[in-house]
């Protein structure tokens, strides 16, 4: 196994041992959740799960994890997921796999979003590429307003989004999610806030380096 899969696993272990009996979880996507399903499924708890995208469902299932649809579990104690870039503020991107639509809203609904990393992704300061669901009504138009954006030559989300990546600079992440979150066409994009996220686990060298994100108090 590689160092970066090692990783991978290791921080996927360190969310699994969080997980209680009894609790409803949601699972994310990407080659760090891979480690996790096979982590949870080994301790043998009493939990729901409900899954961000089609290839978490099918893995999850065939490991023996209960998952459920998002219409039976409509909240959940805690949701794990990866990350493409993680900032020292707890601002992250995802959808690097093109789920992150879906990833966001079951990150909202849970009382605490546990995030999974190998060392590849802290940052100093969020980057493009940050993804884009978008509507195929439009497209262009909506292309056209959120400079510049390049298509990915993957299929529709399952929810029939367009996955794209808006390539330009993203400075102020509060900024730029504020902007595509209030651009006609643009589903979902791939900035999530440090106000969504609990607990960051990064693994380095064997070891698991914790974060809590404070609360956001108004
Ligand atoms: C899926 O769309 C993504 O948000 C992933 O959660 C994220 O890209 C992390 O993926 P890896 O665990 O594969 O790096």
């Amino acid at each position: 196994m590689s160092t970066r899969d090692e990783e991978k696993k290791l921080a996927a272990e360190a969310a699994a041992a969080l997980v209680e009996d009894g609790m409803t979880v949601g699972l994310g996507t990407g080659t760090t959740v891979a480690f996790l399903l096979p982590a949870l499924a080994a301790r043998k708890l009493k939990i729901r799960c409900v899954a961000t995208s089609p290839r978490t469902d099918t893995a999850a299932r065939e490991l023996g994890l209960d998952v459920e649809t998002f219409a039976t579990v409509p909240h959940f104690d805690m949701t794990i997921d990866g990350a493409d870039q993680i900032a020292p503020d707890g601002w992250l991107v995802k959808g690097g796999g093109g789920a992150h639509t879906r990833e966001k809203i079951v990150a909202a609904a849970a009382d605490r979003f546990v995030v999974i990393a190998d060392s590849s992704k802290p940052v100093d300061a969020l980057h493009s590429p940050v993804p884009l669901e978008l509507l195929s009504f439009g497209l262009r138009a909506t292309m056209r307003l959120v400079p510049p954006v390049t298509l990915r030559d993957v299929p529709l989300s399952p929810d029939g989004g367009v996955i794209a990546d808006y390539e330009g600079r993203v400075g102020d992440p509060a900024v730029l999610a504020a902007r595509l979150s209030a651009t006609p066409g643009v589903v979902e994009h791939g900035l999530f806030p440090p106000s969504m996220v609990s607990v960051v686990l990064v693994a380095r060298e064997g070891s698991v380096e914790r974060r809590d994100i404070p609360p956001v108090t108004a």
